[in-house]
């Protein structure tokens, strides 16, 4: 393939992947870089210079010089978080070169207020959600009866008119970039299996995760994209509620989640940890159709006697490959495990021959390659292969 001009990076687990650090890689050879879908549900943690970053709604180029970073109409907006961000980053001398789609739409109090009773109501259906109002705003946008950005700014909202400067239409301008030959990133947030659809429904976000939501949620044409890569955390993680199969024991997941510093950006909490699993990550290749893949956080395992990679599961006695969707099936599926062999901690940038062999093991299995290695939280442990 000659040289892409549009790239999208997605999440190929439950959201934490490290996404933010394998955008952040990209965003430097690109003119933009665009958030399609979530709001400020999502928390990329990015390290710069040692510096830590969080952002919950600006796209990742905020922190490269003058690129262009937009807000597609597929995600919702909490304008007093957007506008704190955007203070944030004036205050230290980067001013946003920013577009916010005028069909984006906006969380309000009260789906604020909805969104924690709903998940309580829900019982052991709840997701445990961010609480930040994404659900419920995404609820009234498929009602109908959303606000979106433009329709507050002909209401003369406040907030809206601090953000006017930056309003205007999304497809228009990308679809006009790209005829013009410029670059440009997608950055997902959360991850395949949050999505609304293909994900472990209930225990899902409120919006399409996966390639197809790129589309959606700027107007742009599948036809315009040209390369998908799918970020991949060594092991898996999931924040809140659900099955997870291939979650450790408990002395295992702390283990885990020190290494990994696993906590929640967005909401603090311990995420729960655990093993890679084949099931599921061939679910997310079938849905994504990645490109490449970028494996992120391989040094958390550095140490580890024996690793576990979850192949297939079990249930009852039939052996299961595919994802299934019956929660009843998924709550009872026990994993099958093959056990590779660690490796030691090596001095970057050599990777032990063992951490090969479990790349290799994901190549195989993925039937994609792998084209970055991330060891580290700096953005200078990432390794092109
Ligand atoms: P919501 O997106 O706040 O509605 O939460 C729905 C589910 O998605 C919950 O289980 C959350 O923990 C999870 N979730 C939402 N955003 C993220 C994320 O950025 N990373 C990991 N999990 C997330």
């Amino acid at each position: 393939m000659s040289k892409p001009q549009t790239i999208v990076v997605l999440g190929a687990q439950w959201g934490d992947e490290g996404k933010g650090k394998i955008c952040d890689y990209y965003a430097k050879d690109v003119d933009y870089v665009v958030r399609f879908q979530g709001g400020n549900n999502a928390g990329h943690t990015l390290v710069v210079n040692g510096e830590v970053h969080k952002l919950h709604l600006l796209p990742s180029g905020i922190l490269h010089h003058n690129k262009r970073i937009v807000i597609g109409n597929g995600m919702v907006i909490d304008l007093k978080i957007l506008l704190s961000e955007i203070e944030h980053y004036k205050n230290k001398g980067i001013n946003p070169n920013l577009l916010i789609s005028e069909r984006a739409h906006v969380i309000l109090p009260q789906h604020i207020i909805s969104d924690g009773q709903t998940d309580e109501a829900k019982g052991k259906l709840a997701a445990g959600t961010t609480r930040r109002g994404v659900g419920p705003c995404y609820a009234d946008k498929m009602k109908r009866v959303g606000l979106r950005i433009i329709d507050l700014l002909n209401k003369k909202n406040t907030l809206a008119q601090k953000i006017k400067k930056y309003v205007g239409d999304v497809s228009l301008e990308l679809n006009q970039a790209i005829n013009q030959g410029k670059k440009i990133l997608f950055e997902g947030a959360q991850g395949t299996m949050l999505d609304i659809d293909h994900g472990v429904y209930p225990y899902t976000t409120s919006s399409n995760t996966t390639a197809g939501g790129v589309c959606t949620g700027t107007g742009i044409s599948p036809k315009k994209i040209d390369k998908i890569i799918g970020v991949v955390k060594a092991y898996t993680s999931r924040v809140g509620q659900s099955p997870f199969p291939t979650e450790a024991t408990k002395k295992d997941a702390n283990y885990l989640r020190q290494k990994g510093n696993e906590y929640g950006t967005t909401t603090g909490r311990p995420r729960r940890c655990g093993w890679l699993d084949f099931v599921q990550l061939r679910y997310a290749q079938r849905i994504n159709n990645f490109d490449c893949l970028a494996i992120t956080k391989i040094d958390v395992l550095n140490g580890l006697k024996k690793i576990p990679i979850c192949t297939k599961y079990r249930y009852k006695n039939k052996t299961i490959t595919e994802m299934p969707a019956d929660l009843e099936i998924f709550r009872q599926v026990k994993p099958v495990y093959e056990y590779l062999s660690g490796w030691p901690k090596t001095p970057f940038p050599h990777l032990p021959v063992n951490m090969k062999k479990y790349l290799q093991r994901i190549e195989k299995e993925m039937q994609v390659p792998i084209k970055l290695i991330s060891l580290g939280a700096d953005r200078k442990t990432t390794i092109q292969c």
